[in-house]
């Protein structure tokens, strides 16, 4: 399995994305993906699937060799809550660690220093075994590397063709923190773009495979999630192939203004 490496962590390049996967169908996708080859799976307080994500983990007989990253919800980010709430996903992934423990999104009703002292609090005890940190923007880049006494080794970010991340992805270099895409096929609309079906017909691939190629590509990791078995091998095969550096380019191009999906305006905001 290729790696992103940062600060001495390997991060498997392809992962399971599990947002809105529930119950046993859950657990038996992850399992799934796990027989397939895949060796990351993300999830978080807020997607109610912990539980059945520890349990498709184990059920794999493969836990050794996969991370799991799990993420605290933003209401969580005071250290006194942030420290009950990892030890309640842990409980409830039942696994001997958290592999990745992620800060889900920023909150800047808690000084960030606080909410990072308290993470590398979580790595100290052994909750976890690294530390990062998602949606963060190119200011709390630099002040959550300033402000953490541990490496924070990558920052999750929506990122696929539709949408220009090139500053938040220099910021990310500069820190030596992994880039890890989540909504990397645009929610499904990467099927049926024109340009990414057209290039993913020359080299017998379907567009969700060009727009997942594009990303992995540039170094950054992925977290696809589907609900379906056969979609899970064709997006694992993303690896299978290469784009020239004219496609690469050509797919750059697609990024528009109001390309985001994931709406920002639910969580908390900066006065
Ligand atoms: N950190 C954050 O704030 C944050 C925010 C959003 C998401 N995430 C993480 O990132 C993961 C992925 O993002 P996402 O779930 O938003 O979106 P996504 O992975 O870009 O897209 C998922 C959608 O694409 C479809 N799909 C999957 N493979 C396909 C293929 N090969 N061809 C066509 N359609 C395909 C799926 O439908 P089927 O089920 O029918 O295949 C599903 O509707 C999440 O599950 C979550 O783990 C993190």
């Amino acid at each position: 399995m290729n790696v992103v490496e940062a600060k001495g962590f390997r991060i498997p390049i392809v992962g399971l994305g599990t947002w809105a996967l529930r119950g046993r169908e859950c657990a038996r996708l992850v399992e799934q993906a796990i027989r397939l080859g895949y060796r990351h799976i993300d999830t978080a307080q807020m997607y109610d699937n912990e539980r059945e994500v520890g349990e498709g983990v184990r059920a794999s007989g493969k836990r050794n060799e996969v991370t799991v990253t799990t993420k605290v919800q933003p209401t969580l980010l005071a250290p006194r809550d942030l420290e009950r709430s990892v030890k309640e996903s842990l409980a409830q992934l039942q696994l001997d660690v958290i592999d990745l423990l992620l800060v889900h999104w920023p909150n800047p009703r808690v000084p960030l220093s606080e909410t990072l002292g308290a993470m590398a609090k979580m790595k100290h005890e052994g909750y976890a075994n690294q530390i990062g940190v998602s949606n963060f923007t190119v200011a709390l880049i630099e002040e959550a590397n300033k402000v953490s006494s541990e490496p924070l080794v990558c920052n999750q970010i929506e990122y696929h063709p539709f949408l220009d991340q090139d500053k938040v992805i220099a910021a990310c270099r500069q820190h030596g923190m992994a880039v890890i895409a989540y909504s990397p096929i645009a929610r499904g609309s990467a099927k049926g773009d024109k340009l990414l079906e057209r290039i993913g017909k020359a080299h017998g691939k379907t567009a969700a495979q060009v727009c997942l190629r594009w990303l992995t590509q540039q170094g950054i990791a992925v977290i696809p999630r589907t609900s379906k078995v056969e979609r899970l091998e064709e997006n694992l095969a993303n690896l299978e192939f290469e784009l020239s550096d004219a496609e690469m380019n050509e797919i750059a191009g697609l990024a528009r203004r109001g390309g985001r999906i994931v709406d920002w305006s639910w969580s908390p905001q900066w006065d």
